[in-house]
């Protein structure tokens, strides 16, 4: 894969226009469109025809955590919707991210949110874990055997990720900050786009570095560059 298929654009805006403007900006400059909560509250399934008609893949980050069978129907629809990508928390535990693997047909891939990059060590214990890293490798295991794809995780977890499940479980991962003068917004475990590559991670999300940027094309080209091309 190249770099520019491994960048994940996080399409974190109110609207469709705001969306649809997003979208054919930069189109051939990122490798997916991640629509998550606030956008898919806003427009519903609208967005990811838009996302399609524009010839591009989308990443449908709707963290499902519910009872196994709602899980499962909500993955039915959303494989049948054409996303690439969807995320599960697997805080729902092994049956609930069977019935999401269940439901997604191989259709889509499904990810298993570990801990969240704006929780920190004390997030972790209060899960009763020793450190961020155990929870996310268990997570990670536990998500595997149930079927899962791969993960989200930090760039900090990737290499243990990688190392606990082998090279074909999948690794994405947000949190990704240019650099330290840039600002954490609310993430707290933040990488650069190199270190993140170097670490494992399979792909990279970016949100706000991209959408808030002066010049979001250039961002983006970038952030590719950094990524190894
Ligand atoms: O703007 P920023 O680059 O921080 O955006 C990161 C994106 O990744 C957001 O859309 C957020 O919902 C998502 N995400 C995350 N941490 C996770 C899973 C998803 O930040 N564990």
């Amino acid at each position: 894969m190249k770099p520019v298929e491994r960048l994940i654009f996080a399409l974190d805006v109110p609207d469709i226009k705001s969306a649809e403007s997003f979208v054919n900006l930069l189109a051939g400059s990122v490798g997916l469109f991640k629509v998550g909560l606030e956008l898919f509250a806003a427009t519903g399934p609208s967005v990811l025809e838009l996302i399609k008609k524009a010839g591009a893949d989308f990443f449908l980050d709707l963290k499902l955590h519910d009872i196994p069978k709602t899980v499962e129907r909500a993955m039915a629809v959303i494989a049948n919707s054409g996303a690439s990508l969807a995320t599960v928390h697997a805080a729902g535990g092994p049956a609930m991210l069977e019935a999401a693997a269940k439901g997604a047909k191989g259709k889509t891939r499904v990810l298993a949110v570990t801990v969240l990059t704006s929780q920190g060590e004390e997030d972790a214990r209060a899960a009763g874990a020793a450190s961020v890293s155990e929870l996310v490798v268990a997570r990670a295991i536990m998500a595997q055997k149930a079927g899962c794809h791969g993960v989200i995780c930090s760039g900090l977890e990737a290499a243990k990720v990688k190392a606990a499940t082998g090279p074909g479980f999948l690794c994405v991962c947000p949190g990704i900050r240019l650099d330290a003068s840039q600002g954490k917004d609310d993430q707290v475990r933040v990488v650069t786009p190199e270190n993140a590559i170097s670490q494992g991670a399979d792909y990279i999300v970016i949100g706000r570095p991209i959408r808030d940027a002066k010049d979001p094309v250039a961002a983006a080209r970038e952030i590719a560059r950094r990524m190894g091309g």
